[in-house]
């Protein structure tokens, strides 16, 4: 059996897969068993920030490996630190917790601020809102705080203290906040897997007020939008003054190997004590180091040609034949098209272009890296497709 059918026969079937299987890529460029050359605009969902096999990556992981490849929490390593003063320089939090998933992260986000209420107010006080549309991940914590009723279908009962409110109305959060026992309020400052939408500043400004005034936490997901993808480091830096009590990322994170880290500022910073949260690979030696190469490459420089290719994506799409609209902020874009998105996804395949989805959208999410010419190019065949 070839690679696609042993999947099939072997893999449980949770994933609507592209009929592809690839080989090796070299940054931007992906090539299947054929040997058939894709040019990639989804960079595995957010994650290959350096597009596939980058040379400063590979060296890092590699070193790494040849040395220690995991060692238990009960001791230091110096790729943990490292990347840990990191984040916290280019953020301006705290300290850092690390896992291994955007849902763990997240999962850990939840516990922080439920203890959080819990030490300063006692029981009770645990409730947290999330927004409609919103993703957090697949775990049963991270699922009840995700804001899509399709996803909830056959999996309740839920975790109690969950309520979701429509993204960019203050007087629903307001409403939602007045009946009492929020803890938190936690949000993507653009929603990925709901439509690549980002939030708008008076929206996030006045939830961040409400969380300031009555100690309410303020949690960013950052974990899609995160790690450079808008043109800032994370997403909430588009927001001037807001500044989130926990953020959670992965994806990028580590370039490629399975990494979360939640962050906490001040007011959260010593908020998980020895014994209330752990993970025998959190912070794992190898996806640390890789994290190391990531994040101490995500610099000014880097996010202002982030930006730039994000316009310039934007500008190319906007008002082309076949396009309906265009929203996203950075790389991180979204493309309401006439055509099916379905449609639309095998097309570009065909023609050795790889896209994502997100809801009813085309979803592009390329390296941060990507040269400007093969972005072009690929711009050209995803034109080609929406107006034929
Ligand atoms: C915003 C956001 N949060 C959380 C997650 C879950 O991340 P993971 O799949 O690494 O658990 C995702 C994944 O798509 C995401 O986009």
């Amino acid at each position: 059996m070839g690679t696609v059918e042993t999947t099939k026969r072997y893999i449980a079937n949770t994933y609507a897969r592209t009929p592809l299987a690839l080989t090796h890529g070299k940054g931007s460029l992906l090539y299947d068993e054929e040997g058939k050359e894709y040019i990639d605009l989804g960079s595995g969902i957010a994650v290959n920030i350096f597009g596939v096999a980058d040379p400063q990556w590979e060296a890092a992981v590699c070193e790494q490996a040849g040395k220690i490849q995991h060692c238990s929490n009960y001791y230091y390593t110096q790729p943990q630190a490292k990347l840990a003063e990191l984040l916290c320089e280019k953020s301006g939090l705290s300290d850092v917790f690390f896992s291994n998933s955007g849902a763990e992260a997240n999962e850990c986000a939840i516990k922080a601020a439920r203890k959080y209420s819990s030490d300063k107010y006692g029981p009770g006080r645990f409730r947290i809102i999330t927004l409609v549309n919103s993703f957090h991940g697949r775990t049963m914590a991270t699922l009840t705080a995700t804001g899509q009723e399709a996803l909830h279908v056959h999996f309740g009962p839920f975790l109690e203290g969950f309520a979701y409110v429509p993204a960019n109305d203050i007087g629903a959060l307001q409403a939602e906040v007045a009946k009492g026992g929020v803890c938190a309020i936690m949000m993507e400052m653009v929603q990925g897997e709901g439509g690549v939408q980002p939030l708008a500043d008076d929206y996030v400004q006045a939830a961040a007020k409400i969380c300031r005034e009555q100690d309410i936490l303020l949690i960013a997901d950052e974990v899609q939008c995160g790690n450079g993808r808008t043109g800032k480091f994370f997403a909430y830096m588009h927001h001037p003054g807001v500044e989130p009590d926990i953020v959670s990322t992965a994806k990028a994170l580590a370039g490629g190997l399975p990494m979360g880290a939640t962050l906490f500022g001040p007011r959260t910073k010593d908020v998980l004590t020895p014994g209330t949260h752990g993970s025998t690979y959190g912070g794992n030696p190898v996806c640390a180091a890789a994290g190391v190469s990531v994040i101490s490459r995500i610099d000014d420089k880097l996010l202002a040609e982030v930006t730039e290719k994000g316009l310039h994506l934007k500008a190319r799409l906007e008002n082309a034949p076949g396009v309906q609209s265009v929203a996203g902020l950075g790389l991180m874009i979204g493309i309401k098209t006439d055509k099916d998105v379905k449609d639309v996804i095998a097309q570009c395949r065909e023609k050795g272009l790889l896209v994502l989805s997100a809801k009813d959208k085309v979803r592009l999410l390329p390296a941060l890296n990507i040269p400007m010419e093969l972005l072009d190019k690929g711009i050209d065949i995803l034109l080609e497709v929406l107006a034929q």
